[in-house]
């Protein structure tokens, strides 16, 4: 959305920060992902509801189809309020507790993705319980390391994710002699924000060889979950508001071998672009070395740069003044309470909308009360109704 596309007359008498989403986006990013699997019906995409979990988009996601994933109970409960069907719901994580456990057996869910032979007796024993069959994949700790920011790497041998590859089979036979457990396949996750389409071809190979390796010992697989990870261009936001699915997508048709049905889990890729959250300047402070633009958003309200360094685009909604270099910051009592230092905006006063692009994966998702203040609200481009 470009700086001027911004309907800063609505905004106007709006509390601020709050996140502003653009539907139309979120929709045509559907409509792509949609158009690039056209032709291998049985892949699916299930949007990681952690990325974002406002009821409005989750509705609208959910109407164009996708199935979720989650990594909580409390991310089953809102992605079933929101309308995915239970069938397409699928289910990670490394701690699930006893009462998530149940609520995905009892609402069906279509997949646990267990991490652990400790999670596999729980969830066998409590299947048993409810007199059900849990569907089951295993996630497999493939040992890469995709070259994103260190926080977010998920797959090497040293992340607390998954199975580690080599040891993953033996885990599978005990489950095939559980009369309450149904394996049906793998699941994998390398990491989040990657561009290097390289490292999802690792992925492919070590996938390859994994199933191969089960089959030629008498365990079939029925179906392989990806996992998420594809990023986004955090730089550039107008030219390239859409994640590059052709090239992700194409990388999997490429290098995956067999037939079977493919998983996608993606967050970032489907929702980062379509969020910014707006803020008012408050305050404009020349320091002793650097001029400061203090914003009413805060780390609470956005946490990845104070926590990833992450760069989020940074504009002046309200001006056309000469350029200048701020270090943009928010309220909050932490040195760290940054957005960007030497950011080039036009000339801020105070009262100017400041928008922080891209935020609209693991932005509002991650917001807290810290300093006691409340979270932010949430507007959108198409239904007005909603806010
Ligand atoms: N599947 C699994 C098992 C995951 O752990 C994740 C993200 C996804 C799918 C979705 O990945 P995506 O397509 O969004 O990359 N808070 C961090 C990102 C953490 C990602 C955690 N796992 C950030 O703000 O960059």
């Amino acid at each position: 959305m470009l700086k001027g596309e911004y309907p800063l007359e609505r905004f106007r008498d709006l509390r601020t920060p709050f996140y502003y989403y653009d539907t139309a986006l979120l929709q045509r990013t559907l409509e792509t992902v949609r158009a690039a699997l056209q032709d291998r019906p049985s892949w699916e995409v299930h949007y990681a509801v952690k990325a974002n979990r406002n009821p409005v988009l989750l509705r609208q996601i959910a109407a164009a189809g996708l199935g979720a994933d989650c990594v909580s109970g409390g991310e089953i409960q809102a992605a079933l309020d929101a309308g995915f069907a239970p069938e397409g719901i699928v289910y990670a994580g490394v701690g699930k507790a006893d009462w998530e456990i149940r609520l995905g057996l009892s609402k069906g869910i279509c997949r646990f993705n267990v991490e652990s032979e400790a999670e596999l007796e729980v969830i066998a024993d409590m299947a048993a319980e409810m007199g059900l069959v849990a569907p089951v994949s295993f996630r497999v700790n493939p040992d890469i390391g995709a070259h994103t920011l260190s926080g977010i790497t998920t797959g090497l041998a040293e992340n607390k994710f998954g199975i580690y590859h080599g040891s993953v089979e033996p885990v599978i036979r005990r489950a095939l002699q559980m009369p309450s457990v149904r394996f049906l396949g793998l699941h994998f996750h390398i990491g989040s924000q990657i561009l290097d389409m390289q490292d999802f071809v690792m992925l492919c190979n070590r996938i390859n060889g994994l199933t191969e390796q089960l089959e030629r010992g008498g365990i079939p697989v029925e179906d392989i979950n990806v996992g998420g990870g594809l990023g986004i261009e955090y730089g550039h936001p107008n030219h390239l508001p859409m994640a590059d699915f052709e090239s992700y997508f194409g990388t999997f048709k490429r290098h995956l071998q067999g037939h079977r049905p493919v998983r996608f889990e993606l967050g970032r890729s489907l929702i980062a672009s379509c969020g910014t959250l707006i803020s008012r300047v408050l305050y404009v402070k020349e320091g002793l070395s650097r001029r400061f633009a203090i914003l009413d958003a805060g780390m609470n309200d956005l946490v990845r740069p104070a926590m990833y360094h992450a760069a989020h685009r940074i504009e002046n909604l309200s001006s056309d003044g000469p350029e200048q270099a701020y270090d943009v910051v928010g309220p909050i009592c932490e040195s760290s309470d940054v957005f960007g230092k030497d950011v080039v905006l036009n000339e801020c006063r105070r009262g100017d909308f400041v928008a922080l692009r891209s935020a609209g994966a693991y932005g509002e998702s991650m917001a807290s009360t810290y300093n006691g203040r409340p979270l932010p609200g949430s507007v959108f481009s198409e239904n007005p109704a909603e806010e």
